[in-house]
């Protein structure tokens, strides 16, 4: 069975959350003597591809209504990666240094059109098209209506919601950009008067699926105006949870972090992650460290932090150290009150993979207040290192993390998105650090929980011999 997933991001490419570790992992697991999965993905101006070679194995013209750009296929000329991966390289278009901007209709509309006119060359079909989130969500729809892919409509296809807060939503004026098709169906791109890919992809894919059961069931109710279309599809989507590649987030291999460890060495390890992350942020290393690692969105309850940190840290009985980019607004008030705490408080505003690995080692307890979380991975991959969640049971969190005081809990988990809530979470989460037997025995606990890919891996390879 050959799987072709189509995504902006993946990583060690181009990341610029979990969805690159999802498209950067899956195939991995996916592969097999019987499955070949690759990814096909923007050629973006960045670290990576400016430090590999490439090879064009394909070049032609796509239109985008009246306008044309030439486009080639890359490959890797050296095989770096455990799947294959193709580029699509539109230089005045894809090639920048960013993943998302404010205005990618244009960008990932030529990507989508490039990938499909790409395969017309192919001498078979792939068996399955797996789209990931609304930069590929007109996929579907051309599939099913271009006459220029007419000969793709029996490909069956997939789409997954990583998030359905994005969805890249655009004017009917720019429908032209589309490759033509039969006008009696455009209602299918439609949804509350604008053109929705998100929504497109949602009416036309196979299937749809969510990154977690339970953020499945919530977005029949809350859903960015998209609930009663996907209580009207559900009979299509499952949630299926994500998993974590278990050989990139591995405490006792992992190259970024200070000092490797394991279940029976987590003690001294975690702590030699500590020490080194209080020397350089300038933290009491005696008190109990939380830190947030993330997107600074009001998805991820960051438009709260600055006042819940001030009322935390006035306790002075705990340090917090956040890694994050994104609000302005935020970003200042975050910066501004490292003057005010010294000694207890400090941030990193701005994007570091090596650092976000020695937090998730170093750190006691990791931050989750989200108000929206698909997944999350961020949790998943502090279980793996020993750092307890404090979690929001929302989402993804719901799904992964039990609190304390239930029978095999193991995180602290908080009903509502809110400075009382999220203090209280930091208090019960200050009280089990002073009891250190209780809390290294969840720290060991924690640890052992399997997320690696190999079960999720195998629900979609199930997934798709159901429509295959
Ligand atoms: P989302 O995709 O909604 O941002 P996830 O929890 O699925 O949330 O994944 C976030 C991923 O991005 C994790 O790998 C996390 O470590 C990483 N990440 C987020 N912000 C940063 C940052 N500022 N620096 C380094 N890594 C980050
Ligand atoms: C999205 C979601 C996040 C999820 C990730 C990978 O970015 O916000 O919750 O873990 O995709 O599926």
């Amino acid at each position: 069975m050959k799987i072709i997933h189509v995504s902006a991001e993946c990583y060690p490419i181009a990341k610029v959350g979990g969805l690159a570790d999802v498209v950067g992992a899956l195939p991995k697991y996916q592969n097999s003597s019987k499955v070949s999965s690759q990814v096909i993905m923007p050629f973006y101006d960045n670290t990576f591809t400016k430090e590999n070679l490439f090879s064009a194995i394909y070049e032609a013209t796509l239109n985008l209504g009246d306008t044309s750009h030439v486009f080639r296929i890359l490959t890797l000329k050296e095989k770096t990666l455990d799947f294959d991966v193709f580029f699509v390289d539109v230089p005045e278009l894809l090639y920048k240094e960013y993943v998302y901007s404010h205005n990618d209709t244009e960008r990932f509309l030529a990507f989508q059109i490039a990938t499909l006119d790409w395969m017309l060359s192919w001498e078979t079909v792939p068996d399955i098209i797996h789209c990931h989130d609304h930069h590929t969500g007109l996929i579907p729809f051309m599939l099913q209506e271009s006459y220029k892919y007419e000969v793709f409509r029996k490909i069956p296809n997939i789409l997954t919601i990583h998030n359905a807060q994005y969805q890249g939503w655009f004017s009917h004026i720019k429908v032209g950009l589309i490759p033509p098709f039969n006008f009696d169906h455009v209602g299918l791109l439609d949804w509350g008067s604008e053109i929705n890919p998100l929504a497109a992809a949602i009416k036309c894919a196979w299937k749809v699926t969510t990154v977690s059961p339970s953020y499945m069931n919530e977005l029949k109710m809350a859903a960015n105006g998209l609930e009663s279309l996907l209580s009207s599809e559900s009979a299509k989507c499952v949630g299926i949870l994500n998993g974590i590649d278990w050989n990139v987030w591995n405490p006792e291999t992992d190259t970024y972090i200070i000092e490797n460890y394991n279940i029976k060495t987590v003690a001294s390890g975690a702590s030699a992650n500590k020490k080194y992350l209080c020397d350089t942020f300038n933290l009491d290393f005696e008190k109990p460290l939380f830190a947030f690692i993330g997107r600074l969105v009001e998805e991820k309850g960051s438009d709260l932090f600055p006042e819940t940190f001030k009322l935390a840290l006035e306790k002075n009985n705990a340090t917090i150290l956040l890694l994050g980019s994104g609000n302005k607004f935020v970003e200042n008030q975050l910066d501004a009150l490292k003057n005010d705490y010294i000694g207890t408080y400090n941030a990193f505003i701005g994007y570091d993979e090596k650092l976000s690995h020695i937090i998730y080692a170093g750190a006691d307890f990791l931050l989750m207040p989200s108000r929206v979380e698909p997944c999350g991975l961020n949790q998943m991959y502090a279980l793996r290192y020993g750092t307890i969640p404090i979690v929001r049971s929302i989402g993804g969190l719901k799904d992964t993390v039990i609190d304390i005081s239930e029978t095999n809990g193991f995180g602290i988990c908080h009903e509502d998105v809110s400075v009382s809530e999220i203090i209280h979470a930091i208090d019960r989460a200050i009280a089990l650090y002073k009891e250190p037997s209780k809390y290294k025995k969840i720290r060991t606990k924690i640890m052992e929980i399997d997320h690696s890919w190999d079960v999720s891996a195998k629900e979609y390879i199930n997934l798709y011999n159901s429509i295959n």
